[in-house]
């Protein structure tokens, strides 16, 4: 059950919001791209890396009101195998700063029985990130509410390349037959493997890009783009993202209902003459 006012404060705007949403058709799994980060730091003459601080803000905001709605799944892209070109300084602080959210957050994530994972090439992490996150996921293992992914060295390119791999050794092993190999064999060998795919893909700051986020997984995702910058995205605008994703129509590529009765090919005219 959905507690509201956990969610939202009565008397409040997201409140309001909250009541126009139906609750009972919430997306399973939200998927964000944040960004706008290094916008907001320049709109306010700091230096990147506050933008990133101040994001770590509103990804605790966003992780405590997906949870408190209930979703399954909300995955956060936090660092892609691109990002290691930003100068070293901005990714050491990164990384402690994704070091000091799991830290501070650890024991609100286990009360609110939130099972944390990542997702990506974590091997390619550093020591003490990998210990971190190992500390998290162990503590987390045995929640059984939400699954609060984030994504990092994170590539959905490199996703789809290491099941291509996971397929070509099992079926050199002998254990998979090749003609047998159909979408959910892949699927199974991604990271998300037992996570429904993402209903609604969230970009922050406008911008109109995937940037090799979830390439397999948000097939049939909508797609909410919204111009605030990640670091002032609050509770209210997620629950703007979720109106606005129950404003869509999804036809996984069929036709709508009431289309779907009316006849699909014009009868031919008659003959001229005829
Ligand atoms: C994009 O903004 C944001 C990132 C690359 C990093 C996101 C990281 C955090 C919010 C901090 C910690 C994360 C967790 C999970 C606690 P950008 O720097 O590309 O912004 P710009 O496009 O305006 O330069």
């Amino acid at each position: 059950m959905i507690e509201k006012d956990l969610v939202a404060a009565p008397g409040t705007p997201e409140r309001a919001l909250l009541e126009t949403l139906d609750l009972g058709r919430l997306p399973r799994h939200v998927a964000v791209i944040m960004d706008g980060n290094g916008r907001w730091a320049k709109q306010r003459h700091l230096p990147r890396v506050e933008g990133h601080r101040a994001g770590a803000s509103a990804v605790r905001e966003t992780v405590e009101t997906a949870a408190r709605l209930r979703l399954d799944a909300l995955t956060l892209y936090a660092f892609s195998t691109e990002n290691w070109k930003r100068p070293k300084a901005e990714v050491s602080t990164l990384f402690a700063l994704l070091k000091e959210f799991l830290k501070r957050e650890f024991r609100s994530l286990v009360e609110n029985d939130i099972r944390f994972r990542v997702v990506g090439r974590a091997d390619g992490l550093d020591p003490s990130v990998r210990s971190a996150l190992a500390t998290a996921l162990e503590a987390t293992a045995s929640c059984r509410g939400m699954v609060f992914s984030v994504a990092l060295n994170y590539s959905g390119r490199a996703e789809i390349a290491d099941a291509a791999r996971a397929l070509a050794r099992d079926a050199a092993a002998g254990s998979l037959d090749p003609e047998t190999i159909d979408e959910d064999a892949v699927a199974r060998r991604l990271y998300t493997a037992d996570l429904p795919d993402p209903d609604l893909l969230i970009r922050t700051s406008g911008e109109l890009r995937i940037s090799n986020f979830l390439l397999w997984q948000i097939a049939y995702a909508e797609i909410h783009v919204t111009p605030v910058l990640w670091p002032d995205f609050r509770r209210r605008h997620l629950l703007e993202a979720l109106l606005d994703y129950q404003r869509r129509e999804r036809r996984y590529g069929g036709v709508a209902e009431e289309d779907a009765s009316a006849p699909g090919v014009p009868p031919a005219p008659a003959a001229l003459g005829a």
